[in-house]
This record gives C-alpha cells, sequence and structure tokens, in this order.
C-alpha cells in the first residue's frame, strides 16, 4: 500500500528502527459530531495510508447502506466506534486510535461532545499533548467549544489546534475564517491558552488536512498534519525540579537500602542533594541503580532504585525532590474535583485519596462553588454530580507531599476512590496548600486521655448506636446509660434528635446533611472519649462510610457499633413520632427506609433484635458485653 508497508516487507528491521525512533504525539479531538469530528479522524486514518483493503472494501458498502455521502465514502464510518454510534449517530466512551506517519507516531484520543460526557474528555485530555478544537465555520464559536477549551484548559494542554471546518460550505471564505478566528483567540486567551494555530479545513473534501488546498489561497499556515508532525511538544517534566514518589522500599539486605520508584520530573544525578519534605530530611544520592546496570544520571519517566550517603527515615509514599525547589507538604489542600460518579460527592464523607503510590483517607471538608462548564459562572452547590467541576478544599488524614497542578502534573494530581466499591469517583487538580493547615499544630497538654480514664475509674468507650427511626435505639441506650450510671460509671449521651436541636440545627436529611450530622457527632464523641467518658451515640446514621469514618476516629477497641435490628415493618407500626405516616403520605421525601437508604453494618460488634426482646433485656446484654470486655481488659 504505502511507502511504510513497502519497508515492512522489504527490510522489517530498518522498518521497526525508523518506528522507535520516531517521537509520538498525543492529541485530542474535541467537537461534536456535527462538527465533522469522527470524518476528521477517520480522514487523518485514511490519507496516512493507514486502512487496510478489507476494511475499505466494508467501508464502501457501509456507506452506501447509511447513505450520509450520497456515494461518496463516509470517513467518519472508519471509526468502528460502539454500534450506538452508527445508529444514532454519536460516540459513547472515549476511543484511543493509534496511526503513523514517516514522521511521527500518533495516539487520538476521541471523546463525544456533549456536557454529559465531560468525565470523558476531561480523561481523554489528561494526557494529551495538544488538542485539536473543531468549529463549524457556519457556526463559529458555540457553547461547547468554550466548554472543550476550557477542559483542555484545565488539564493544562498548552498547544491548541483551533480547527475551523467545513469551509467548503461557506465558500472558503478568508473572512468568515479570520473573524472566528479572533473570537475563539480573544476567549481562548481569558483561559490561559496561549499557543493556538488557526487552520481553515474541510474533513470532509480535504482541504488543508494533509495538503494544502487551492481554494484557500489567502491562508499560508501549515496544513493539520503538517502542524501535528512538527509541533514541539514540551511535555514539561524533565526541566522541572527533580521528584521521585517512592514505591517501595528495597532492602534484601542489610548492606543495600535503596529508594525504587519512577521520575515523576525533572533529573537526578550520583552526587545531587535530595530532600524528603515529610521529615525534612536530606542526603546525597550514593547510586542510581536499574536493571541494566548503573547510572550516573537519570530522568523523568524511568524506573530507577536511588541509594543515599545517609541513612533517614523514607517510606513508601514519600516524595524524594529537589532540596532547593522543595514541594509542598501538607494535610490541606485548594483543588478543582471533576465528579465522575453517579454518586455525587459528599462533602465530609471519607474517601481514598491517590496521589502516585500515596494514598489515604480524604475528605472534601468545603465545597467553595461549582463551575458551570458552559458559562465558566461560578454557582454555588452543596454536592456535585456526575461531570460537575467544583473548587473544593480537601482535607488529608495525614500530611502529603504534591506541587500545584500547573507547576507539575504529575505530582499535582489525583484521584478519589469509593472506599467500599473501590470506584474512581473523581480526579482531581491541586491549586495550592492551604497554609492554615500548615500554622496550626498540636498543642501539647500535661492531661491525657489516660490520665482522665485512671480517675474515672474506666475506659473511654464510643456505643454507636445505628438504625431506624422507631427501631428503639435512643430507648435502649437511656436504659444503658442509666444502668451504667449505677455502677459509678461516668457517662454521655448524644442523641440525635437532641444534638440536631443544638449543634446540628442547621442541618436537614439529605445525604449531604446527613454525612455532616454524623461527622460532627463524631468529632464530639471522639472528645468526649478523650475526656475518659463512655459516650452513647444514638443516630439513625445510615450509611456505612461515615460509621466507618467514627471508628476510625477512635482507638483500637473504643468503638463499639450496636446495631438495632428491628425490622422496617415493625419500626413503621411502632411509628412513635407519626413521621413513617407522614412519609407515606408523601410529605417527608427523604424519610430513612421509605425515601432515603439505610445500609444496615456488616460487622456490628453488638447486633440486637429489637423486635424480639424488651429494650430492658436488650440493654442489659450492651452493658454485660461491656463488663466482659472490660474484664478481658480489651
Ligand atoms: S441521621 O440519618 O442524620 O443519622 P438523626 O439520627 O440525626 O438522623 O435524626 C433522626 C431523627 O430525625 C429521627 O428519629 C426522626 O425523629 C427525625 N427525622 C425527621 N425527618 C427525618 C427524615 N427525613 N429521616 C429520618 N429521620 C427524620
Amino acid at each position: 500500500m504505502s511507502h511504510q508497508s513497502q519497508l515492512i516487507s522489504g527490510d522489517i528491521l530498518a522498518y521497526l528502527k525508523t518506528q522507535e525512533q520516531k517521537s509520538m504525539l498525543r492529541f485530542i479531538t474535541c467537537g461534536s459530531v456535527d462538527d465533522g469530528k469522527s470524518t476528521l479522524i477517520g480522514r487523518l486514518l485514511w490519507d496516512s495510508k493507514l486502512v487496510f483493503e478489507d476494511q475499505l472494501a466494508s467501508l464502501e458498502a457501509d456507506s452506501k447502506k447509511v447513505g450520509t455521502q450520497g456515494d461518496d465514502i463516509d470517513y467518519a464510518l472508519l471509526l468502528d466506534g460502539l454500534q450506538a454510534e452508527r445508529e444514532q449517530g454519536i460516540t459513547i466512551d472515549v476511543a484511543y486510535r493509534y496511526f503513523s506517519t514517516d514522521k511521527r507516531k500518533f495516539i487520538v484520543a476521541d471523546t463525544p461532545g456533549h456536557e454529559q460526557y465531560t468525565r470523558n474528555m476531561v480523561t481523554g485530555a489528561s494526557t494529551a499533548d495538544v488538542a485539536v478544537v473543531l468549529v463549524d465555520a457556519r457556526k463559529g464559536v458555540l457553547t461547547q467549544t468554550r466548554r472543550h477549551s476550557f477542559l483542555v484548559s484545565l488539564v493544562g494542554i498548552r498547544n491548541v489546534v483551533l480547527a475551523v471546518n467545513k469551509m467548503d460550505m461557506v465558500d472558503y471564505s478568508a473572512s468568515k475564517f479570520h473573524a472566528i478566528r479572533e473570537e475563539y483567540e480573544a476567549f481562548a486567551s481569558e483561559l490561559g491558552i496561549s499557543n493556538i494555530v488557526s487552520i481553515p479545513l474541510s474533513a470532509l473534501k480535504g482541504d488543508n488536512v494533509i495538503d494544502l488546498s487551492e481554494k484557500t489561497d489567502w491562508y499560508s499556515g501549515p496544513t493539520l498534519m503538517e502542524h501535528l508532525e512538527t509541533v514541539e511538544v514540551d511535555r514539561g517534566q524533565t526541566d522541572k525540579p527533580f521528584r521521585m514518589p517512592v514505591q517501595w522500599v528495597n532492602r534484601p539486605n542489610l548492606d543495600f537500602r535503596g529508594f525504587s520508584g519512577t521520575i515523576a520530573s525533572g533529573s537526578l544525578s550520583v552526587g545531587d542533594k535530595i530532600a524528603v519534605p515529610s521529615s525534612g530530611q536530606t542526603s546525597v544520592v550514593d547510586r542510581i541503580v536499574t536493571m541494566d546496570g548503573d547510572l550516573e544520571q537519570a530522568h523523568d519517566g524511568q524506573a530507577v532504585t536511588v541509594t543515599l550517603k545517609d541513612e533517614i527515615d523514607i517510606s513508601r509514599g514519600d516524595l524524594l525532590a529537589d532540596p532547593l525547589a522543595r514541594p509542598d507538604h501538607a494535610d490541606q489542600f485548594e483543588a478543582k474535583v471533576v465528579w465522575m460518579h453517579d454518586e455525587p460527592l459528599l462533602p465530609g464523607r471519607s474517601y481514598l485519596l491517590k496521589i502516585g503510590p500515596s494514598s489515604v483517607p480524604a475528605q472534601v471538608s468545603d465545597l467553595k462553588y461549582k463551575i458551570n462548564v458552559n458559562t465558566l459562572e461560578h454557582e454555588p452547590g452543596k454536592t456535585l454530580e456526575l461531570n460537575e467541576i467544583g473548587v473544593c478544599n480537601v482535607s488529608l488524614s495525614k500530611a502529603l507531599s504534591f506541587d500545584p497542578y500547573v507547576e507539575n502534573h504529575a505530582t499535582g494530581s489525583f484521584i478519589l476512590v469509593d472506599r467500599f466499591t473501590n470506584a474512581t469517583v473523581a480526579a482531581g487538580m491541586i491549586d495550592f496548600a492551604l497554609r492554615r493547615a500548615t500554622n496550626v499544630h498540636w498543642q501539647a497538654v500535661e492531661v491525657n486521655k489516660q490520665a482522665r480514664e485512671e480517675q474515672n475509674g474506666q475506659k473511654a468507650r464510643v456505643l454507636w448506636f445505628t438504625g431506624l427511626s422507631g427501631s428503639g435505639k435512643s430507648t435502649v441506650a437511656n436504659l444503658v446509660e442509666k444502668k451504667l450510671l449505677s455502677m459509678g460509671k461516668r457517662t454521655y449521651l448524644l442523641d440525635g434528635d437532641n444534638v440536631r436541636h443544638g449543634l446540628n440545627k442547621d442541618l436537614g436529611f439529605t445525604d449531604t446533611d446527613r454525612v455532616e450530622n454524623i461527622r460532627r457527632v463524631a468529632e464530639v464523641s471522639s472528645l468526649f472519649a478523650d475526656a475518659g467518658m463512655i459516650v452513647l451515640v444514638s443516630f439513625i446514621s445510615p450509611f456505612r462510610s461515615e460509621r466507618r469514618m467514627a471508628r476510625e476516629l477512635m482507638a483500637e477497641g473504643e468503638f463499639l457499633e450496636v446495631y438495632v435490628n428491628t425490622p422496617l415493618e415493625v419500626c413503621e407500626q411502632r411509628d412513635p413520632k407519626g413521621l413513617y405516616k407522614k412519609a407515606r403520605a408523601g410529605e417527608l421525601p427523604n424519610f430513612t427506609g421509605i425515601g432515603s437508604e439505610y445500609q444496615p453494618p456488616e460487622n456490628p460488634e453488638i447486633e440486637l433484635d429489637g423486635a424480639g426482646e424488651s429494650p430492658e433485656a436488650l440493654a442489659e446484654r450492651v452493658v454485660q458485653t461491656l463488663v466482659e470486655l472490660e474484664r478481658a481488659g480489651g
């Protein structure tokens, strides 16, 4: 077929060699089907002669069958997208396509352009060097063009091609092209996109895609392919300060202690000084070891094992860094978060945050505002739904080292993972560390928890009663407290209905508010436990995540989950406050068990059959469990 296939059949080694030496460009195309995106990609593949004969035959047959282009070949059909795409004319997921020319290899991320596919576009764009933003010459810059460009700027792509397509439909008008270009450049500069190359083209007719078109003799720039083949991609990681997250500490014997990982940015030479921001310690590089022997120098992208001249504390997840340009080390930062899951973001919920090899529990402590992807306006919000983007404060359970995303993509981006399902729920880009976190220190106190426990003659405990409304939690908790008091114990009861009159009176019953309700109560319980008390908590606390978060706040063995398991029918029959009746009448839309989910505990320390035994008997069981624990010294 082409020059390439001749080389493949003639001299396979020479072919492989040229392939190896070619640079790779990753790009993303942004636009919708109507803009001709699929046609453009099809044309690039077609004209770079990468379509094979059998595909060609089926393409001609398909084009005739679908009949969108008369007897011409419909290049959009080249893309072996999902069946649905062909049938409905929309593209559904991120598809990566590979092709190459004599000069370069390419990976193009083809993502759908509709707003409901924001997460796909962000995913596709996150690894791209160049974005090709398509506009229809007849329509010019549209809302979706702005949205695509915003997402491109969000993930930090520096090179943008404005592909003004369908020039054939506007008679190759220079003035139309220039008007669109100017409007776009003005808008893009507000987003901080500065490297823009605008190209008038027709994907359908092939004008300025591969070869310069005679129809646009007023245009003197490159064709799209020329530009893609020659644009300098500054992945920018080599000139950046040295960063290497430690994947594992390699200690095969007492004489060797190496830190293994992939260099995220910059370079490292034997004799260089490095710093470990978590401890502030520094040392000097002794050796750089690889599978193929020692190196004098290594740079970003290389997997190495580094040994140091001094014995300093370094563990998995630590970031080795240039001591003269250190990363931030903090437990709070502001970030832009793209929500990628059907279940909305619940501020206050504990998610796993992963940056490189580190993962720590983290919460979105404050959703400051949402960004409307179409207008770029800031909007208030309590949650992020699928495909929404927000600016948030994130607080980590432990300080990590990181950089702002604009300075370093590798050490400045993270994902959030649901701790129960392991699904990736969000992608984030760090804006900056929050200094308030760095400047608040733990105050050393001289009277500690142990001293208070001794004075109280007891071990601190948190008895966490969970169950449906009307299950009997509060009744049993109340009886337990009376019994403990008569045994001389020091107790405090936190009851949902009561706390909601004071500390939590600003909260309602949406999922977001319930998460915050439990977060506050868990923190309060932890303070009471620190005071050496036996705390009884009686809240519906319907979500596993928040009960786990509460558990994790307490010391080992301190937290006892007491599941008051009473069937919904029984609670509804009891209906002590008439709330079930209201809920059934549609007057309480979020009522637990009816309009809002209750997730039963999987391994509670104590499970009580709330319909089977009397509250008195149930309370006695709880007290007995406590007494036995105390006896066993647990
Ligand atoms: S939780 O879900 O956030 O843990 P919490 O225990 O604080 O709930 O409060 C539950 C109490 O609020 C119930 O016992 C009931 O009296 C009252 N309540 C009012 N509206 C609702 C509702 N929509 N869902 C559940 N409880 C409600």
